[in-house]
Parts: structure tokens; sequence; C-alpha cells
């Protein structure tokens, strides 16, 4: 079918490399009068338009004040806990019990999982999210509803059933055999329809048996496309339980590998608490480890060594890790990443933050040749940004003497009122009125 290609105009930012590896001199390319073609729901090429004539015929959109880049990718959250968020008052396994399991337990019912699942998805794109990688509950109807949300949407995103089958509550339990079957008939259901990815979900070791773990182990090998999600080292109650409950196991992370859950397409939310074998041996098999900023300051689970990682050469991606995030915002997370990273005497540099919150997640969850980034070939699931979205940021913003000041005060101040546009495959997004 003929489409008319799309042209947007404004300042555009792409990354070529890891500023936080490779260094900040060449790994970003910044475009002040910039523009990105797009054709067919895909990125044709982003230009520096000064002096060029526009192609005729094209439909241009001018959002020459504003800062184009690639959608934010949420690498971690449990979209089931968007009703709990900002749960107030407790450590992890207190908050797990408390709040989160009985929330998760309505998920049975497909009419409450798709109002969420809908409600999730709008605040998620009105917040700049284009792609989320989500936990959903131990019932398939949650994977079902998320998925046929995301669809609608036209949206790439991807989920897995939370698998559980020790120390939840008996609503929220499977068993191995169950989670084997009902993650196999979703993965044949829904892994690769339109832009939806399946993710094998053992929630975490203390909620699995070995017998689980080893079910989700063999259900991998027969699916090693799919990515495999699950927790590690977020608080030291939990290290210590999983030293209980596995006694015989090198650390943590030894749970996984024994059970065949440890390969590069590995995602591993947290990774607080992380002996150096566990560090080595995450790296030397090229799995990702997912920052949840807003999420370790709110559940009080401790601070992140993303200097230390990143240099180590770890992929590491970004998430708000919803309902332990405290925020749906990227920018929020972003913020915390660098306050976080600051109480342990680094100073992240903004591209280190937008790289994260793009390029990086895509990376973590192995989608980069497909989004994340401006660059041609990539689907178009951009980002424009209001860099004077409110009267505190604009004054600040006013003082700026380069892109990285510019942007940093809506990095640091900015919500949802600093997201211009969103583009799903080259479309533009409408909010429905609330
Ligand atoms: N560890 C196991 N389950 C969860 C969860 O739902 N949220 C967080 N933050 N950590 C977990
Ligand atoms: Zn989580």
């Amino acid at each position: 079918m003929y489409s008319k290609t799309k042209i947007i105009l404004g300042k555009t930012l792409s990354f070529k490399q890891n500023p936080m590896v490779d260094g900040l001199e060449g790994s970003y390319s910044f475009l002040d009068t910039g523009a990105v073609f797009i054709k067919n729901g895909v990125i044709e090429k982003v230009i520096d338009t000064q002096g060029l004539n526009l192609p005729a015929g094209a439909e241009i959109i001018d959002r020459k004040e504003n800062l184009i880049l690639a959608g934010f990718v949420d690498a971690h959250l449990h979209f089931p806990q968007t009703a709990i968020i900002n749960s107030w008052g407790r450590r992890l396994i207190d908050w797990l019990n408390e709040y989160t399991f009985p929330e998760e337990g309505k998920f049975h019912d497909i009419g409450y999982a798709l109002e969420i699942a809908s409600r999730y998805f709008d605040i998620c794109l009105s917040h700049g999210v284009t792609t989320s990688v989500s936990y959903g509950t131990i019932h398939p109807e949650s994977v079902d509803a998320f998925f046929t949300e995301a669809k609608a949407r036209g949206l790439r995103a991807l989920t897995g059933k939370t698998c559980m089958d020790r120390n939840a509550p008996s609503y929220l339990r499977d068993s191995a055999q169950a989670s084997y079957d009902q993650s196999k008939t979703l993965i044949e259901k829904w892994h690769g329809v339109n832009r939806l990815g399946y993710v094998i979900t053992p929630r975490f070791s203390p909620t699995s048996t070995p017998e689980q773990l080893n079910a989700l182990g063999s259900l991998w090998k027969e699916y090693p496309d799919c990515l495999m999600q699950t927790h590690i080292g977020e608080q030291p109650e939990e290290v210590n339980w999983v030293k209980e409950l596995f006694p015989t196991s090198k650390d943590y992370l030894d749970t996984y590998e024994e059970s065949g859950l440890l390969g590069p397409r590995s995602v591993f939310g947290h990774g607080i608490y992380l002996t150096d074998r566990e560090k080595s041996r995450i790296k030397e098999v090229n799995a990702s480890i997912i920052h949840c900023p807003t999420s370790n300051t709110f559940i009080g689970s401790g601070l992140f060594d993303m200097k230390g990682l990143a240099r180590a050469g770890q992929k590491i991606g970004l998430a708000t890790d919803i309902g332990g995030g405290s925020s749906f915002s990227m920018l929020k997370v972003m913020a915390t990443a660098y306050e976080i990273a600051q109480l342990r005497g680094h100073a992240l540099h903004p591209a280190d933050l937008l790289w994260l919150s793009t390029r990086g997640s895509a990376e973590s969850i192995h989608l980069d040749k497909k989004i994340g980034n401006l660059a041609p070939g990539m689907e178009a699931d951009i980002l424009v940004l209001d860099l004077y979205s409110t009267t505190a940021i604009s004054q600040r913003a006013k003082q700026s003497k380069n892109i990285w000041e510019l942007v940093f005060p809506t990095i640091m101040m900015g919500d949802d009122r600093a997201i211009k546009d969103v583009f799903i495959k080259g479309e533009k997004w409408l909010p429905k009125v609330k």
C-alpha cells in the first residue's frame, strides 16, 4: 500500500555506542536542525535539514523547538501491580505478601485483567514508554489481557506468566507441570504475533521449587529465542532466604543456572547484592541486569553499582519496576538513577541516562536492531520531548549552553507534561479523552 513519507523536524538525538563504556565523544549524534524521515512505519533516515529543501508531497510535522529521540524502553515491570503503586511502608517480602499478592489474585478475571492492561498501556504511553517488558500473574488471563491491549495499540511489548509453586498464597500457586504447560500454550499463542514477544518468567527462586525451575529451564530449551526474566539480589533478606531454601547451590545465580535458566537471553531484575562470582558469571554469559532505581529507593532496597557494572562491560537496562517502583515516568527513573549514582560517588551524564532508557534497555532485551534508537531501518517508535514543559524547567533550560544542559532539567524535573508526542510505528498516538 502507498504510504506518504512523514518527516518530523526537530533536534534529534541518536546513539552510536554506549557513552558509559566508549566515552561521550563519538557515542551520539545530535542535530540541532534535524529531520526524521519515516516510511511504512520504519525510520528511513535522520538528516540535517540545514540548507536543504524538504521533498514536496511529504507530511511535515514541525517540532523544531523539541527533542526527538527513540521511545523509552521500560525493561522490567509488573503491569498487574498498576493499581497498587505506592503502597506504604513495607520492605520487599512484606510488601509482596500484604499488597502485591492480594492484587495479583484478581487477575483470574479476564475482565479485570483487560481493564488494568488497558489503563496500564495508556499511562505508559502518556509517559513516552513505547515498549515494556512486564511480568504477568500466574493466570494465563493476565498474559492474554496484556497482549490483547498491546496488539490493539500496535505496540512492541513483552510479557510472560509469572510462575510460583511455593511461598505464595494457594490462589497464586501453580505447579511445575502447570507452569510448563500453560507457559508453552501461551508461547504458541502469542510469541512472534505482530510485535509481541513471550518471556519465560519464574518470579524468583524463593517462590519456585527446584522442580519448577527445572521445568521452565526445559521449556526454554524448546523455545530458545524467548527471553527469560526473573529477579536477583534485590534485598539482603531475600538473598539470605535463598541461601536457606537452596543450601547446596553456590549462590543465588546458581539456583537459576542449575536449572538451565542462565544464558545470553536471561534478564535479571535489580542485581544490587551480587557476589563477585555472580557478577562475572552474568557478564561472562552476556546476560542482562535491569536497574530499577525508583523501586530500589521506594522499597528501601539499596544503591545499585552502575559505574562498577557498566565499566566492567555489563549489559544494563533501566526500568520502572511498577508497582515496587513509585512512578510510571522514565524521566523520574533516570533522575533517581542519577541520584543513586551520586550517592555512590559517581555522576551519570545525561547521555548515559538517555542511553540507558532507550538503546541500553533495547540491547538488554535483544531488540536493539528493531527499537531504541533513531536510525535507518528501526521501527518508528518515537518520542518528542518538550524541554520547556514547566516554569521551573523552562527557566533553567533557558540558561543552557549545549544540548546536555538543555535536556538535564527535563530529566530531573520532568514528568508526563514533557511528553509532547509519541509515535507508534510512525503513527501519532492520541490519548483517550479522560
Ligand atoms: N521480587 C519478586 N517479586 C517481586 C515483585 O513483584 N516486585 C519486586 N520489586 N521484587 C520482586
Ligand atoms: Zn520486579
